[in-house]
């Protein structure tokens, strides 16, 4: 479909745009994007006037559960999340049944997001074999199968001669690493952050230095073999101060924090409702004091961007006592109100929040290069308008995802996608801004 978007406020910060332009989009491109543009022959124009046009947002951290957990989320259904939270590229990681470790899973993915085409579903691989931290992954024959970065999330690499080597390896590949920084012996089994509200709720807690530990030895390695290294849902306020060290030193480092742990400190543990197993997460929410830094880091410029973690659960692994809950929330369809949420807080701006969105996370695992997170001309044309105004309230009847583990159920929320283009395609249309073809 040729479509010409028309007066949109169109926000691109790689090629650092902000103005009311018109966008026309040919043979599933980005033709142009210009003001006054001509309709010409066989092009549906949409009016896009006091809409944002951004491109397609990127995230570098999902959970697909395909293979293996379908019953949680699979490709499809958790791109249908994406695409209904304006999404056009994702990074899932290894960790399904089997994991992510070898060519044939990592040809699955690629294979089941093309079929369902309704957002680039970008594979990470293990570090490890089985994600079990002894033996390093075929790094090599993943790469060629299109995995974009290496990682155990949602378990640590605790041996740190493992992880010297997975870095050199990594390096050969140009692969960057992905830390889930967790010290197991510090965090001993805790199951929300350690301090006053764990205390009061009676519940074991792993402490905030159980993250910064594992970032600082990280660094230490990082510095050491010169390869790229990403820390996953940075969480506290002395990881942020570690990163932004390391940057200064030069070192190649980036970080990401969800929305979640921006938004909520520990305290959403103890609820409404109490004991809320919606809050428990990995790493746990945080004092508000952690949640202040994160902040900081945002509008300084330390983070590079904002990934979801979506981690969907089914409701026999939620619905059960604190101990016993597995640990994720979702967030593919409440991260842009939430981010929203934060430039109306003037905690940031709009631009910068595009930018920790598309361009940043782009940047980072280098999928900038296939144009994901811009409008560059000639480029596939993926693509977001949102509605800045939009007042909705995230119910459980309207989520894509298969789960509904999110505490942000019920939340006021402001701003929305309302259509979603993948390579010029309609992957989602809140309200049939485009209609039939
Ligand atoms: O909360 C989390 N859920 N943190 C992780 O690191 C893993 C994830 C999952 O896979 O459910």
């Amino acid at each position: 479909m040729n479509l010409l978007l028309r007066g949109g406020r169109v926000i691109d910060p790689a090629h650092e745009l902000d103005a009311a332009l018109d966008v026309r989009v040919d043979a599933g491109r980005v033709a142009e994007v210009g003001r006054g543009l001509a309709p010409g022959r066989g092009v549906r124009e949409v009016d896009v006037r006091d809409k944002l046009v951004v491109p397609g947002l990127v995230d570098l951290h999902v959970h697909f559960r395909e293979p293996g957990q379908e019953y949680k989320e699979d490709i499809a259904t958790g791109s249908a999340a994406a695409a209904a939270g304006g999404f056009t590229t994702v990074c899932c990681m290894p960790n399904t049944v089997p994991p992510n470790d070898c060519r044939t899973v990592t040809d699955l993915i690629v294979r089941r997001s093309r079929e369902v085409g309704l957002c680039r579903v970008r594979p990470v691989g293990a570090i490890s074999v089985g994600l079990e931290g002894k033996a390093l992954a075929e790094y090599g024959e993943m790469k060629e199968a299109g995995v974009v970065a290496l990682s155990d999330d949602g378990r640590p690499v605790m041996n740190a001669g493992l992880m010297r080597r997975a870095l050199e390896y990594a390096r050969t590949f140009d692969l960057p690493v992905v830390q889930h920084a967790e010290d197991l012996a510090l965090a001993e089994g805790g199951v929300m952050n350690e301090g006053e509200v764990a205390t009061r709720l009676g519940l074991r807690g792993q402490p905030p230095q159980a993250e910064s530990v594992m970032v600082a030895r990280d660094l230490e390695l990082c510095e050491w073999t010169g390869a790229r290294y990403h820390v996953a849902h940075a969480s506290t306020a002395r990881t942020i101060e570690l990163v932004r060290q390391a940057r200064r030193r030069g070192l190649p480092v980036s970080c990401e924090v969800t929305p979640h742990h921006l938004h909520l400190t520990h305290d959403a543990v103890a609820g409404p409702p109490g004991y809320d197993t919606r809050a428990k997460v990995n790493p746990p929410l945080r004092a508000a004091a952690d949640v202040e830094a994160l902040r900081e880091g945002l509008a300084d410029g330390v983070i590079d961007c904002i990934a979801t973690d979506h981690a969907p659960h089914s409701t026999v692994e939620k619905e059960v006592e604190f101990d016993h809950a597995a640990f994720g929330m979702i967030g593919l369809e409440t991260a842009l109100p939430l981010v929203l949420e934060l430039v109306r807080a003037r905690v940031i701006d709009l631009v910068r929040a595009v930018a920790l969105l598309t361009s940043q996370p782009a940047r980072v695992f280098r999928l900038d290069a296939g144009g994901a997170g811009s409008l560059a001309a000639g480029a596939p044309a993926d693509l977001a308008v949102i509605d800045l105004d939009l007042a909705w309230t995230a119910e459980e009847s309207g989520l894509r995802s298969r789960s509904r583990n999110t505490p942000f159920l019920g939340r006021a929320l402001r701003g929305a996608a309302l259509l979603t283009l993948l390579g010029g395609r309609v992957a989602f249309d809140r309200a049939g801004l485009v209609g039939e073809p």
